[in-house]
């Protein structure tokens, strides 16, 4: 691999840590948990891994030596940088309570458990990774761990390699699938623990224990350079309408933080279309007021975010999406169909009348992309349905009918983004880079104190990395029973934007100011990662409205 200097410079960058993880530690337990809603279902289902304390790593004078303790660790789902650096964290902290413990990647996600597909991960390769974005050194992958023929071959390959435990990173589908698999493995009482690591750009997963998911940052102070470079092509050539879709699969937590770095003209918040019971005919005239009132003001430019779930969240859409969700999961009839126009046909047969109706009023190459291959999760890849091309279509619509009766004499030319891939695999921000880190070492204290059924957890995000708290959280605290796939499962429950939380109140007290004719455009610029912590070391808007820091 030939590395770029940055790369080169960031491998020695030494990540900041809690001041309890820096020497011995031990673990304070609190008090039995129970899970956020559903608690009888879930206590059925999970008995080995419901109830469990809260845990706090505390330091400790001395710790007794440990026996070498071999972990295997996979990555799920989405890229998120910082993704590297947990597995630094696990590497140099298993290596650190015994120096002959062995650290296994598998290979390519949750599959590379099913299937025995692994590599050792040595000092040689690690040092290569260290504070680097992408999830390259051991690949990723949305394949479902769920069933007992998977846990099964899980055992027989950990045994095969002496595997203590395994480290499971990605999102909260993800972290369920790892509860699932530790209730099977405590069952079985085959020694095999399971601890999983809080990942995901889109910061959804996140309650009372887990601040934020690692990569929200650097993903988000991505998206908001190219945002605030835009803003100021905008503000120089003045003749461009920016619609900006930003990757988040469902809430739109994303959106919104770029939306308080950057202060945009327009930012949607998905929650509040769904809360207001808005359709997509409201959010057009939403828009459509905005780019009216600054055309007024000779502006004929601006910006719009839009989150990328935000279809989704438009209450007669998401009826629709959920019909679909339910006809088309493992539908081999309608994957056999020939062409487009059979598919068409085919859905709009089985369709209810209301959301017939509403598919068929859709572009056809949006009403498509709804049918498109589902993920492993069951649901409806929403990276792909290109919402901002729908909003600027209509938008256009219907300043065409104002210019028609006279009370809009703009002009209005519009340009499309979407920004997801872009920020996925970023250098990270030191941040993430420390938060990573930390939450990696933290696995491993959790892992050498026989705990399973835990989410490695870091918080106080705040304050200076020395005074964050290190600990765990077990999963099944963060769990309700919800609907997939048409059935009734025990998942971790989605953090949606707060619509009486700081960040949300902070965009509603000042987006009319934002749309208005002053410019009140931020230009981030890129991450920094040398120089003053005031421009290095912060941790997102979100985080510190939530804590009050603003
Ligand atoms: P995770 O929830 O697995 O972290 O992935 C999040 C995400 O980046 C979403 O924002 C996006 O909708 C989706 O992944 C895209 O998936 P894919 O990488 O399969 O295209």
């Amino acid at each position: 691999m030939q590395k770029s200097p940055l790369q080169v410079a960031r491998q020695s960058y030494q990540p900041k840590m809690p001041k309890a993880l820096l020497g011995h530690v031990a673990l304070h337990e609190g008090k039995p948990t129970q899970s956020v809603a559903d608690q009888d279902e879930i206590k059925k289902l999970f008995p080995n891994t419901y109830g469990l304390p809260v845990i706090d790593l505390v330091p400790a004078d001395k710790t007794e030596a440990l026996p070498a303790m071999n972990i295997g660790v996979i990555l799920s789902g989405g890229q998120a940088p910082g993704g590297h650096n947990v597995i630094a964290g696990l590497f140099d902290g298993i290596k650190a309570l015994n120096p002959a413990s062995k650290l296994y990647g598998f290979l390519g996600g949750p599959s590379g458990l099913i299937e025995g597909k692994y590599i050792e991960l040595t000092s040689d390769i690690i040092d290569d990774y260290r504070n680097t974005g992408g999830f390259d050194i051991i690949g990723s992958g949305r394949t479902k761990l769920e069933e007992t023929w998977q846990f099964d071959n899980g055992i027989e390959i950990c045994n095969k390699l002496g595997i203590k435990a395994i480290v499971i990173i990605g999102g909260d589908d993800s972290n369920t699938n790892a509860c699932v698999l530790a209730e099977y493995y405590l069952q079985k009482k085959c020694g095999i623990q399971v601890i999983g690591c809080p990942k995901t750009i889109d910061g959804d997963l996140k309650n009372e224990q887990i601040e934020t998911s690692f990569g929200f940052d650097t993903a988000c102070k991505v998206y908001s350079e190219l945002i605030g470079n835009i803003q100021r092509d905008a503000n120089s050539a003045k003749k461009y309408w920016h619609f900006i879709r930003l990757m988040g699969r469902s809430a739109s937590h994303i959106a919104l933080e770029c939306a308080l770095q950057s202060q945009p003209n327009v930012c949607l918040i998905s929650e509040e279309v769904e809360a207001k019971n808005m359709t997509l005919n409201d959010i057009v005239e939403q828009i459509v007021k905005v780019v009216v009132e600054r055309a007024n003001e000779g502006l004929n430019f601006g910006t719009v975010l839009i989150p990328e779930g935000l279809i989704e969240f438009i209450p007669a859409m998401r009826k629709l999406i959920q019909e679909l969700n339910d006809m088309l999961a493992s539908n081999e009839e309608f994957i056999g169909l020939e062409g487009d126009d059979a598919k068409r046909e085919y859905v709009k047969s089985k369709l209810s009348a209301d959301s017939c109706a509403l598919y068929r009023s859709l572009p056809k190459g949006i009403a498509r992309q709804l049918t498109l291959d589902r993920d492993p999760h069951g649901n409806v890849m929403v990276s792909q349905i290109e919402t901002e091309t729908l909003l600027i279509e209509m938008v256009s619509k219907r300043l065409a009918q104002l210019k028609a009766e006279g009370t809009y004499t703009g002009k209005f030319s519009a340009l499309h983004h979407f920004f997801g891939y872009e920020g996925r695999c970023a250098v990270p921000s030191n941040f993430d880079a420390d938060y990573c880190y930390s939450i990696g070492i933290t696995a491993t204290h959790l892992i050498a104190a026989g705990k399973s059924g835990y989410m490695a957890l870091v918080k106080n995000l705040t304050k200076p990395a020395a005074e964050w708290v290190a600990g765990g959280v077990p999963i099944t605290m963060m769990m309700n029973i919800e609907r997939r796939n048409g059935k009734l499962k025990p998942v971790i429950r989605k953090a949606l934007v707060d619509l009486n939380g700081a960040p949300f109140l902070y965009l509603k007290n000042h987006r009319a100011e934002w749309a208005d004719s002053k410019t009140s455009y931020i230009y981030p610029g890129p991450i920094q990662y040398y120089g003053p912590t005031e421009v290095c070391d912060q941790p997102t808007m979100t985080l510190k409205l939530e804590k009050g820091c603003l």
